[in-house]
């Protein structure tokens, strides 16, 4: 285990460099001696292909900033070689192999990956091995050997309780990227606001969002500078509850009474979608076949949580269609909702997600569910043989120490116990920001650096455990966040002005 004593970090350009301190750190890292000078000379030569130009660029610009050395656009020495074995797929897949292996010597370094994506996380290690040096910037000699834990890494931002224009989304996804989180899970809908630009059923956003919402065109734009990043988006549209927003301009599909408007408060509401009309239906299904296309993963999120019943027991006509249909309690009526809603997501090619809530019904054998309730609801959904991902413990909005976070793992705890086929079908897990009590201006200091410990316990070796070893190194993570553009550190002058006026 490697530990970072910050104070020889923050000397590094006069005591001679320090140890380097990748987050998350890698599956195999092995110093040797010497280094590789980073100079004005730096370039980048091997096949790297369309979809790995792009990345190329940004490497470069990120590393330009963070040396402060003008860099040619293309380099002229081939100080940093990359062979990518199959860079050319387009979108990035659940399970592919994201591994990659770099080597670093004094006369030049070799990244080698399978896949675009390998390509990326060994490109964000690179820049996280560059310090300053007695003689200027350097890279140790090293070689790496690195492949994550799990398949699923990811960052859910609630995007309805305050809304996040996208060039905050874009900076959060390129501080995603540099530490190896795959997943961007978009909360686009919820009571306080639907967030979506919808052609088909345009009082969605034109009544649920007070105007601020993602146009078709801005929702293309952040899947592909998230692809680009090697990072899938998976939508949420939060159904059949956390639905008040839809309510204002469709109030045919409430179970409640009206009038509707948008949640001004927060909580638990009691008016959710109507299962019992078929109109609901035929609605769903026009939305979720318009939102379908513009977001290339196969997996969507349909939330399912919270669904307290009132409105539904309340209502003559839903009870007589639970009665007729024999769904004798609140669950019941949501297992027969989420069941009409799979068939749906399944004729435009989608696989559900959705919160553990579901798990109580029976949901379709292919879903994914996510546990936020508690770590036993992700073992129960294993043992039943649903795949699962773990955010109970990883909610940021709970402002929990980074260590309590880093010490939550998916498979500890209830998960203990499952056997080595149960616990194939825990794919990960994913940091959750709830945004009630956060905005455009403050979310990344609520995201990060505590996010970055979360990734490390997600991508790293599940023996890396040493909560010390990791502050010392999540210090200089924030600090090298920073140059993505998240702003939790160089906000902090700001803000604090703002109260002092
Ligand atoms: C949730 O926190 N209601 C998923």
């Amino acid at each position: 285990m490697i530990r970072y004593p910050f104070a020889i970090a923050l000397f590094a350009g006069i005591a001679g460099a320090a140890t380097p301190a990748p987050m998350p750190m890698p599956a195999k890292m092995e110093l040797s001696t010497g280094k590789l000078p980073i100079d004005a000379t730096f370039g980048i030569a091997g096949d790297a292909g369309p979809r790995l130009a792009p990345v190329v660029k940004r490497f470069l610009g990120r590393l330009s900033r963070q040396t402060g050395i003008f860099l040619a656009p293309a380099g002229t020495a081939s100080t940093l070689r990359i062979e990518c074995a199959n860079c050319g797929a387009a979108y990035p897949s659940l399970g592919e192999d994201e591994s990659y292996q770099l080597d670093v010597t004094p006369a030049g370094a070799q990244l080698k990956a399978a896949t675009a994506e390998g390509a990326i996380y060994g490109l964000e290690t690179f820049l996280q091995l560059v310090q300053p040096g007695p003689d200027g910037f350097q890279v140790p000699a090293v070689h790496i050997e690195d492949r994550p834990r799990f398949a699923w890494r990811g960052l859910m931002l609630d995007v309805s309780r305050h809304f996040l224009p996208v060039e905050v989304i874009e900076r959060n996804l390129d501080a995603m990227a540099a530490v190896k989180l795959n997943v961007f899970h978009w909360h686009l809908s919820d009571d306080q606001g639907f967030r979506v630009e919808s052609k088909r059923y345009p009082k969605l956003q034109q009544l649920g969002s007070d105007g601020m919402f993602y146009t078709q065109d801005q929702l293309r734009e952040v899947v592909a500078y998230a692809r680009d990043r090697g990072i899938r988006v998976v939508p949420e549209f939060d159904i059949p509850g956390h639905t008040l927003s839809w309510f204002p301009g469709y109030p045919e599909l409430a179970s409640g009474t009206g009038p509707f408007d948008i949640g001004r408060h927060f909580g638990v509401f009691d008016p959710v979608l109507d299962p019992s009309r078929e109109e609901t239906y035929t609605f769903l299904d026009g939305f979720i076949g318009e939102m379908a296309p513009l977001f290339p993963d196969p997996f969507f999120h349909v939330g399912g949580d919270e669904v307290n019943g009132r409105a539904w027991k309340q209502s003559e006509a839903v009870q007589a269609f639970a009665k007729s249909h024999g769904l004798d309690k609140t669950a019941a009526i949501q297992t027969y909702f989420n069941q009409r809603i799979q068939k749906i997501l399944k004729n435009y090619g989608k696989n559900m997600v959705g919160w553990d809530e579901i798990l109580d019904g029976d949901p379709p054998q292919d879903a994914i569910i996510q546990s936020w309730q508690g770590q036993k609801s992700l073992a129960d959904a294993a043992t039943k043989g649903y795949r699962g991902i773990l955010s109970s413990g990883y909610y940021l909005d709970h402002v929990r120490p980074a260590g309590y976070h880093y010490g939550v793992d998916p498979l500890t705890g209830p998960a203990a116990q499952l056997t080595p086929e149960q616990a194939a079908r825990v794919l990960g897990g994913e940091a959750c920001m709830w945004a009630e009590l956060v905005d455009a201006e403050t979310v990344d200091s609520r995201v990060w650096p505590r996010t970055a410990a979360i990734a490390e316990r997600l991508w790293s070796p599940r023996e890396v455990t040493d909560v010390n070893a990791m502050y010392d190194r999540l210090e200089v993570v924030s600090r090298f966040l920073e140059w993505t553009g998240v702003t939790h550190r160089s906000s902090y002058g700001p803000m604090l002005n703002q109260i002092g006026r």
